[in-house]
């Protein structure tokens, strides 16, 4: 399917190990950018962009096969994968209207990214949107059970994936509940503007919209403390090669064995997306700008890749193959008062958008 300036294909990936059918999409525009993503986990598989030669790669961290998505290989790396209900870490459980929720823990004493079956591990129901001139979009949705790992209420998802020709992919959120909740979404794709597979993400240049962040405690779950970012590494104010801090003598830098923590995003509330963090390769002359509706990021180095998984493109991926940019709520907030409340009531909307900018820098 597909107007002048637009492609929108559909196919069967493949099978899961109990038979259920996972399709595929993909995304093209009238400059050729594509982005190719699977039902299972509404998992981003590639995304091609050109070099400053016009020379295309795919810049995110994936897997070439149905059988490694559906894999387990312990540290699940959750490539590309959609995540939710909550999104990061919570200590194990909760409390809402007096009411304690134990959830499934994956990661004990934690609960990450949705517990044991999070949302990157179901098949997603598909629809192509109506295509217009501006752009190209797939809504995916899933319905999570009232209890599903712990959780209160019913969940419907809606994730709606958008590409238009200012090379700028959109993916917008929605969630709504028939009992009160806490809903945090997002989606964990790694980039290497190198092109995936090309190496270490170390000599990328970054900048961070943040001023402050949250540190961790042990279990990488947050202290409460909303800390400035200034004269520590996590300071990406200025851009910055993500390599030149990573090694310092820096507690948080130890207890993640890297990056791996969550930036306060500058300016919110605000209605609409603002910037985030501008990824840059000065090699590609490949430039990234993320801008987005939520009020934090975990940005993650990938300090669980040890070179045992096989990547997209057949080469092990091994820490710094690529970064994490994970748009969302704080970790754990519901039980931090002082946060952002990820609390969803019946009768609301959970509505947030994270936009990905692609260009070149000649
Ligand atoms: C977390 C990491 C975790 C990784 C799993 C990230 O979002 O912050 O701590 O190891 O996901 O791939």
């Amino acid at each position: 399917m597909g107007n002048s300036q637009f492609i929108v294909n559909e196919r069967v990936y493949g099978k899961t190990a109990t038979g259920e059918v996972v399709k595929e999409f993909t995304l093209k525009n009238a400059n050729n950018i594509e982005v190719k993503f699977i039902t299972y986990g509404g998992a981003i598989t590639s995304i091609m962009v050109p070099d400053k030669h016009g020379h295309f790669e795919n810049v995110v961290l994936g897997f070439s096969t149905l059988e490694q998505y559906e894999n387990d290989p312990g540290a699940r790396p959750y490539f590309g994968a959609l995540i939710g209900r909550y999104a990061n870490r919570i200590a194990g459980k909760f409390c809402l209207d007096g009411k304690e929720y134990a959830l499934a823990l994956n990661e004990t004493p934690n609960c990450l990214h949705g517990g044991l079956v999070g949302f990157d591990k179901r098949i997603w129901q598909a629809e192509i949107l109506q295509q217009s001139d501006e752009q190209v979009s797939v809504r995916l949705s899933l319905e999570s059970k009232d209890g599903d790992q712990g959780f209160p209420g019913n969940l419907s998802v809606r994730v709606i994936y958008s590409l238009n020709n200012n090379n700028e992919f959109t993916m917008h959120y929605q969630a709504q509940t028939d009992k009160t909740t806490v809903v945090n979404l997002t989606n964990h794709s790694y980039i290497n503007l190198a092109g995936e597979g090309n190496g270490s993400i170390e000599h990328h240049r970054l900048q961070l919209f943040s001023s402050h962040y949250t540190p961790v405690d042990k279990n990488m779950i947050p202290t409460g403390e909303i800390a400035p970012v200034a004269n520590t590494p996590m300071d990406f104010r200025q851009s910055t090669h993500i390599g030149r801090h990573i090694r310092d003598d820096f507690d948080q830098l130890f207890k993640a064995i890297g990056y791996d923590h969550n930036w306060v995003v500058d300016g919110y509330p605000n209605e609409s997306a603002r910037p985030a963090a501008e990824l840059y390769d000065e090699k590609s002359g490949r430039k990234l700008d993320l801008f987005t509706t939520l009020p934090g990021m975990q940005v993650y180095t990938g300090n669980a890749l040890k070179g045992n998984l096989k990547g997209y493109s057949g080469k092990a991926y091994r820490q710094c193959e690529g970064i994490a940019f994970e748009p969302q709520y704080y970790p754990d907030s519901p039980n931090h008062a002082n946060f952002p409340s990820t609390v969803l009531k019946p009768n609301e909307l959970f509505d947030e958008k994270t936009i990905y900018r692609f260009s070149v820098v000649a």
